[in-house]
Formats: C-alpha cells, sequence, structure tokens
C-alpha cells in the first residue's frame, strides 16, 4: 500500500475513539500490511525460478512470464518498494520493448491472445517508471504497436471478433475480453477515439455471441463451423477479465450496465466455479490435479482482474461486495497453496498434501492474488 502501515499516535487515537468500524479499519489495516508482506516473500521465491541472462522463467512461457511482470510490478506499486524494477531491463519484453528494431509480429508469433497480456505487463512497468519519474516511452510505443497488431486482427467470420491466432481455426474468449481491456484501458490512457470505438465494437459482438451461458459464465469459445458457443470449459480466467474490461469501458462511458453485466459473471464464479467458498479450476484436484502450466496461473488472473474490475468501478459499496471473496482466496492460497519455500502451489480449495503442482506459473497466480487481496482491503478502507 502507497500509505504507511504505520500509524501516528494522533492518528491511532482518532480511530479507536470513532468506535468499532474505526477498530475494524485499523484490524484491515494491519491485514493489508501482513497479505503484503506475504506476496513479498512469494515475489522472492518467485525471482527464483526467473533467469535474468534469458529474461524468462524456467519452466515459464512467454504470456505467462509476462504475467509475473505485470505483477511484479503491482506489487511495487502497492507496496512502494523498488526491488524487482530491473526486470524491465532484463525480462524478454522488457529488452524488446527497449529495442527500437524489435520485431515484435516475430515475438508473438500470430499468438494474439499473448500479444494482449504483453500489452497488459508494458503498460504496468510503465505505470511504474512513471511513478519513479522514469522514461516511459519505449513501453508505451511497444504496447501500441502490439495493439495494432492485434486490432487488425478483427474480421466478419462469425459477425466480428478478433481472432485467436493466425491460423484463424478459433475466435474466443479470452482474446475478445482481452481486447475490450485493452482498447478500453488504451482510451483511458491516451483519450484516442479509435480505442473507444473498438471497446465498443468488440463489447457488442461478445454480447452477442453466446459465449455466456445461462449460468452467466463464459465458456472458451466459438465452434469453427456454426459459430456457436462450443461449450467448453468455463475457466476462471475468462471470467475475470471480462470484468476488467467492461470496468475499463464503464469508466470510459458512465454506463453503470457494464457493471452489473459484470458482476452477472463474478457472481456466476462465486457460485459455480468454487469448493467451499474457494475457487478450483475444472483441473485442480487435490489428489491427482491436471492443470497444465497455462492453467495454473487462472485463478490468479481472475483475482487480479476482478481488482482491477473494482478500481474502475471505484465504488464502495461494489468493493465491499468482494473484498471477503478475495480475502478468503488470500487466506485459503496462504493457508493451503503456500509450501514452507514460499512457492504457492496450483491447488488453493485444499491442502495440498500430493495435490499441487509447483511452477512459476502456479507462483505467479499466488503472487497476484495476494497483491489483490491487499490491494482490494485498502481501497475499502480509503473512505474514512
Ligand atoms: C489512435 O490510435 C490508433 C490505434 O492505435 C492509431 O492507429 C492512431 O494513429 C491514433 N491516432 C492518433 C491521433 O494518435
Ligand atoms: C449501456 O450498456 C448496455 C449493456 O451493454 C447497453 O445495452 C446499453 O445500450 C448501454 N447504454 C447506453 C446509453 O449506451
Amino acid at each position: 500500500m502507497r500509505t504507511s502501515t504505520f500509524l501516528t499516535a494522533a492518528a491511532y487515537s482518532w480511530l479507536v475513539s470513532a468506535g468499532p468500524r474505526a477498530s475494524e479499519t485499523l484490524q484491515r489495516r494491519a491485514q493489508c500490511a501482513s497479505t503484503l508482506s506475504t506476496a513479498n516473500t512469494v515475489a522472492t521465491q518467485l525471482q527464483t525460478w526467473y533467469d535474468a541472462n534469458t529474461g524468462n522463467y524456467n519452466d515459464g512461457e512467454l504470456w505467462t512470464d509476462s504475467n509475473a511482470v505485470e505483477d511484479l510490478h503491482n506489487l511495487m506499486l502497492a507496496a512502494s518498494t523498488t526491488t524487482w524494477a530491473s526486470v524491465d531491463d532484463t525480462s524478454r519484453i522488457g529488452r524488446a520493448a527497449e529495442n527500437p528494431s524489435t520485431d515484435w509480429g516475430s515475438i508473438v508469433a500470430g499468438s494474439w491472445d499473448d500479444s494482449q497480456w504483453i500489452i497488459l505487463a508494458l503498460w504496468k512497468v510503465a505505470d511504474y517508471r512513471a511513478a519513479h519519474g522514469q522514461d516511459i516511452t519505449p513501453f508505451m510505443n511497444a504496447a501500441s504497436q502490439l495493439y495494432n497488431i492485434v486490432a487488425g486482427q478483427w474480421d466478419d467470420t462469425c459477425g466480428g471478433g478478433v481472432w485467436w491466432s493466425s491460423a484463424h481455426t478459433y475466435k474466443n474468449a479470452v482474446t475478445n475480453e482481452l481486447f475490450l481491456l485493452t482498447s478500453a484501458s488504451g482510451y483511458l490512457r491516451t483519450g484516442n477515439q479509435t480505442f473507444l470505438t473498438n471497446a465498443q465494437k468488440v463489447w457488442a459482438w461478445l454480447e452477442g455471441s453466446g459465449m455466456r451461458n445461462s449460468q452467466g459464465l463464459w465458456n472458451d469459445g466459438l465452434d469453427f463451423n456454426t459459430c456457436q458457443n462450443n461449450g467448453q470449459t468455463t475457466w476462471t480466467y475468462n471470467q475475470g477479465v471480462i470484468a476488467s474490461g467492461l470496468g475499463a469501458l464503464y469508466t470510459a462511458t458512465g454506463n453503470t450496465t457494464l457493471l452489473d453485466q459484470a458482476e452477472v459473471t463474478l457472481d456466476a464464479t462465486i457460485a459455480h466455479l468454487t469448493v467451499n467458498n474457494i475457487l478450483k479450476e475444472s483441473c485442480d484436484d487435490a489428489s491427482s490435479p491436471n492443470c497444465d502450466h497455462n492453467q495454473q496461473i487462472f485463478k490468479g488472473i481472475w483475482m487480479k482482474h476482478v481488482q482491477y474490475y473494482l478500481d474502475n468501478a471505484n465504488d464502495a459499496s461494489r468493493t465491499a461486495k468482494y473484498a471477503p471473496f478475495l480475502g478468503s482466496q488470500s487466506s485459503a492460497a496462504f493457508h493451503f497453496g503456500k509450501d514452507a519455500a514460499n512457492d504457492v502451489g496450483s491447488v488453493w480449495y485444499a491442502p495440498d498434501q500430493g495435490g499441487s503442482i509447483f511452477s512459476p506459473e502456479a507462483t505467479t497466480s499466488g503472487l497476484a492474488c495476494f497483491v489483490s487481496a491487499a490491494k482490494v482491503r485498502h481501497v475499502r478502507i480509503l473512505p474514512v
């Protein structure tokens, strides 16, 4: 958190004299500090997977590595620290951004969802660098180049949408949810109308696409032949990225129906993708887990994007609605997921003995969980 964790004597006596609500505030502030401290130890462990020579995480992937870079910067911004700033220069995406002759097309290799995870990471690095008075131009320019590549992948097959990849075999939820987010956020960052036009266009398409099922959850994508919902897995991350995109579009337009639409899906996530109120990916299994490296990061992405959603909704009652759930995930990731070395396993809903998979993706997911839970608690206590 940006503000001091420790209260002055005057602030403390004001809080105590202000009664029960204030002591609750004090308790929340302490929880927030301890969750950020946990995030810090997990980030330290995450970096043991990192190879500064290659700029990659051992056993990682470009898109999950990009999320790790984003999460480290979210943590540094939240905790006012500088510990991992060197990844700006050493990470694969940071080096590429700082080299003006980088061919982003060859780096993303026709993957239009990966391109957008990189955009989000580059923007977060830019936020961090701006907060420290450093030049953000290379990072913003790289994000623009990537955005323009992705925006060019929209066509009329199935009535619209960006293709998942250059193979042109799939139009899916995550690529287009990300396009909603990068478009709406791009507008908020630059004021450039092209971004807002794209955001409205992709939300209109998503809304009519049929990819959200009767439970309120987004399935994976569209059947290639029929353009109908293919009924494939309702991964947790798909239920979070739609919310952050809608939250950003709400900030751009003031249309509160977009927030209600986001919450249809957030509420459905809590109702249908949990066991004992803790997120459970369909591939999570305490006795025989079989999530692949991609799937091991999804729950943390849900957490991070709910926090982004709440930041944009900027509404104390909406934050209060989800803060306890985010806190419960943080508690489960701490007590069930985290091991003695401070890696966070892939399974949060049950004790991990024999269960969790440990990987840079799973630990990145845990890091996002702790940072998001801490930030949402912080947001909630601000309006005193
Ligand atoms: C607005 O953004 C689009 C998409 O990135 C870009 O092509 C265009 O040049 C931008 N316009 C201005 C005036 O900056
Ligand atoms: C607000 O968003 C909803 C949901 O997409 C849409 O149906 C409605 O037309 C929008 N309202 C305005 C004024 O654009």
